[in-house]
């Protein structure tokens, strides 16, 4: 069997798609699954940097087979086709702008993972919203890529599917108002551009200060973890769950 691809998605920068690619790649190391990860993101390379950190580190840990590209000259494919045969999940983490080496990984996404943060801005790059009514009134750019790169991949494998998930990230406790809002225009948007709309991480320190250790929550043990960490764990396994991977069934 080749292996499941996941793509982590978004041409606006900053959602944390590089965070939640290192967190889910913890919990798939964690389940016992051979994990091999790519970072498309040429300039800031943050998945690569965490990977990095998680190397230097004084403990015993489980390390995904990790390549880093450092420019776009086909050495993509050639990696991408080794981890296939060698990986039961290769994890892909694309830069927050437009590029050609980020089109061709959402096009060989078998689920595509697209954080936003709770804010109609980031809501912008999937949909315009009307501000009146709060109503959808057309898909954005980045979910016309998404549409195109579908067509790519049924294309080249004859009914390929990609199964999208939006997952809210840094979600707080306040701002009720907004977040329901933000819930209800996320529902229709689901229907309108063919997405699941899945829990997602909270906003917490702890998803991000453990970066300089390469370490994520699910790496740590017994006393080491608060009821912080442990809410957090919950929700990178929820997220991990809905999913749905052919390999942990
Ligand atoms: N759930 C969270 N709670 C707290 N901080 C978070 C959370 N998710 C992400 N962050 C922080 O938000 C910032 C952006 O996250 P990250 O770098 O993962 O985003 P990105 O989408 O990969 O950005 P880029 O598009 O630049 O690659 C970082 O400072 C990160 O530590
Ligand atoms: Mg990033």
């Amino acid at each position: 069997m080749t292996a499941h691809v996941l793509v982590f998605g978004n041409e606006k920068g900053g959602t944390g798609k590089s965070t939640a690619a290192m967190h889910v790649i913890a919990a798939l190391l964690d389940q016992g699954l051979r994990v091999g990860c790519m970072d498309l993101d040429l300039r800031q390379g943050t998945l690569s940097r965490y990977i990095e950190n998680r190397s230097q580190s004084q403990r015993l840990l489980k390390s995904p087979d990790h390549i880093r590209i450092l420019e776009d000259n086909g050495h993509f494919q050639d990696a991408f086709e080794r981890l296939q045969q060698a990986e039961d999940v290769i994890v892909i983490d694309t830069p927050g702008y437009d590029s050609p080496l980020g089109k061709l990984a959402h096009s060989l996404a078998d689920t595509l993972i697209t954080p936003i943060n709770d804010s109609f801005i980031d809501l912008d790059v999937l949909a315009r919203v009307d501000g009146e009514s709060l109503t959808i009134k057309a898909p954005s750019h980045y979910a016309e890529t998404v549409w195109q790169q579908r067509q790519q991949k049924m294309l080249r494998q004859k009914g390929g599917t990609i199964d999208w998930i939006v997952m809210r990230n840094r979600l707080s406790h306040l701002d009720a108002r907004n977040k329901r809002d933000m819930e209800g225009l996320l529902e229709a948007l689901s229907k309108r551009i063919g997405c699941r709309i899945v829990p997602g991480f909270g906003e917490r320190v702890i998803y991000r200060e453990l970066f300089l250790k390469g370490l994520t929550m699910m790496d740590m043990k017994g006393e080491e973890l608060s009821m912080s960490h442990l809410a957090a764990r919950q929700e990178v396994r929820t997220l991990l769950e809905a999913m749905n991977l052919p390999c942990l069934k």
